[in-house]
């Protein structure tokens, strides 16, 4: 059976505790009309206690990093326990900045991902093509690699979700054709029904990459796209609210 899309805010290293009325404003916006959807904003690891705290169940909270380790010598890094401990039920793993900016890579973000499943949280994979692998037309075979590597075995719907961003797409305005997005997500789906049979079916696909009040709809209600990773239109309240309340009804 489908899960509810998943529409998730990264706010990436923004934020302070002024920030925590944007939570406020958004779990007020969820607890009036409760959207079919999944909502998750996932702040900078700071904010995470008392955004849950604000948030009080009404929306979830994240990370959007872990350790592969649950504790130790690891000076300035945060595990998957420590995020779960603060009130976080999900985090995001591989990331293109982090493997950009910390050479993150498959196998790392495969131990980040049996972290996240060790403490009980959703992990949400990113993978994506850069431009210049785009152009050269290696954008599915980059991404099978990437899936590949970066999800463990024992991948299921109720421990993990996709998030396909193309790194071309992410803070630049730009969005692949509908129809990229689509023959993406579709690939993507059949990858993970090779790796896992029937429960690929129901692993939720997240597109993210400049999505906005404007273009929300048209991508939210295109096929095997199961919600949505949002970084800076989820800054703010107004904006984020508009995107998930342009989701599907989910079951
Ligand atoms: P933007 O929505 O700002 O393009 O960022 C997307 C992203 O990287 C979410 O993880």
């Amino acid at each position: 059976m489908p899960l509810k899309p998943l529409i998730a805010g990264n706010w990436k290293m923004n934020g302070d505790t002024a920030s925590l009325g944007e939570i406020e404003a958004i779990s007020e916006v969820v607890s009036a009309s409760p959207p079919r959807a999944d909502i998750l904003i996932c702040p900078p690891a700071t904010l995470i206690f008392q955004a849950a705290q604000t948030a009080a169940g009404r929306i979830a909270i994240g990370g959007q990093n872990c350790s592969a380790e649950p504790c130790g010598a690891f000076t300035g890094d945060v595990s998957a326990e420590m995020l779960r401990d603060a009130g976080a039920t999900a985090v995001i793993v591989g990331h293109s900045e982090r493997r950009r900016f910390h050479g993150e890579t498959d196998s790392m973000v495969a131990a980040k991902t049996l972290a996240a499943w060790r403490a009980g949280l959703l992990a949400i994979v990113c993978v994506g093509e850069t431009e210049g692998e785009r152009l050269a037309g290696d954008h599915q075979t980059v991404c099978k690699t990437q899936l590949r590597g970066s999800v463990p075995d024992r991948a299921k719907a109720g421990n993990t979700a996709i998030a396909y961003e193309p790194v071309w797409a992410i803070g630049t305005g730009k969005t692949p054709a509908l129809s990229d997005i689509a023959s993406m997500h579709r690939h993507i789906r059949e990858c993970l029904v090779e790796r896992f049979g029937p429960e690929g079916n129901s692993i939720r696909i997240l597109y993210g990459g400049s999505v906005k009040p404007e273009n929300a709809r048209e991508i939210l209600f295109t096929p095997e796209v199961g919600g949505a990773l949002v970084g800076g239109a989820s800054l703010k309240a107004a904006d984020f609210c508009a995107i998930f309340s342009a989701a599907p009804q989910g079951t």
